[in-house]
C-alpha cells in the first residue's frame, strides 16, 4: 500500500477532529492547511457582507498558505478535508491545491458542514487541480457519524 497524507483546513475545529480520526484509522501523515494570515472570528462571520470570508469569496481571492508538504510527490493518496463554505471548498483550499502537482494522486475528499451535502464541491475544485489525478471518493462527515462509520468508509476506499 502506498503512502498517504491527510491535508486539511479547519477554521473552527470540526474538520480537524475528523482529520485526526482519519489519521488514527489510516496511519497517514497529517498536514494542517493554515492561512498565512489566520482567520479571526469576525473574519469568518459570513453574516457580515464585509467580512473577510465574503470578500475572499466574491473576489475569488487567493489565500496564501503557511508552509508546504515535504515530498508531496511521494504520496499516492491524499485525503483532502475542509469545511463546506458557500457550497464548496474554501478559497484557502483552492490556493493550497494550486501549489502542487497532483499527477498520479488518488484524492479522497472529506468535509464537514452546517447541513449542506458535498454537492458540486468536487467539480468546483477541479479547475485548481493539475496533473493526472483521480478523485476516488468523497464524503460529508456528519456529527452523528461514528468512528465505526468512518472506519467502514475508509476500508472501502483504500
Ligand atoms: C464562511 C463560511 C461559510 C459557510 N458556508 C456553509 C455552507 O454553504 N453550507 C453549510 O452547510 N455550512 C456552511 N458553513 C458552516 C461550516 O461548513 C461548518 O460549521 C463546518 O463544520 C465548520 O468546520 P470547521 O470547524 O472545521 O471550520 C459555513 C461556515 C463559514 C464560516
Amino acid at each position: 500500500m502506498g503512502r498517504k497524507i491527510i491535508a486539511y483546513f479547519s477554521a473552527e475545529g470540526s474538520t480537524e477532529k475528523v482529520a485526526k480520526a482519519l489519521a488514527k484509522i489510516t496511519g497517514a501523515d497529517i498536514f494542517s492547511i493554515v492561512p498565512t494570515v489566520p482567520y479571526t472570528a469576525s473574519d469568518i462571520n459570513w453574516k457580515n457582507p464585509l467580512a473577510r470570508c465574503n470578500k475572499e469569496k466574491i473576489g475569488k481571492k487567493d489565500v496564501p498558505v503557511e508552509g508546504r508538504i515535504d515530498g508531496f510527490e511521494d504520496y499516492d493518496t491524499v485525503f483532502l478535508g475542509f469545511p463546506i463554505w458557500y457550497y464548496g471548498a474554501p478559497n484557502v483550499v483552492n490556493t493550497f491545491v494550486k501549489g502542487y502537482d497532483w499527477s498520479g494522486k488518488k484524492i479522497v475528499l472529506f468535509a464537514t458542514s452546517g447541513g449542506s451535502d458535498m454537492g458540486k464541491t468536487a467539480q468546483k475544485l477541479e479547475p485548481y487541480l493539475s496533473g493526472d489525478y483521480k478523485i476516488a471518493a468523497q464524503k460529508l462527515i456528519r456529527p452523528s457519524d461514528k468512528a465505526d462509520d468512518l472506519k467502514k468508509w475508509v476500508s472501502e476506499i483504500i
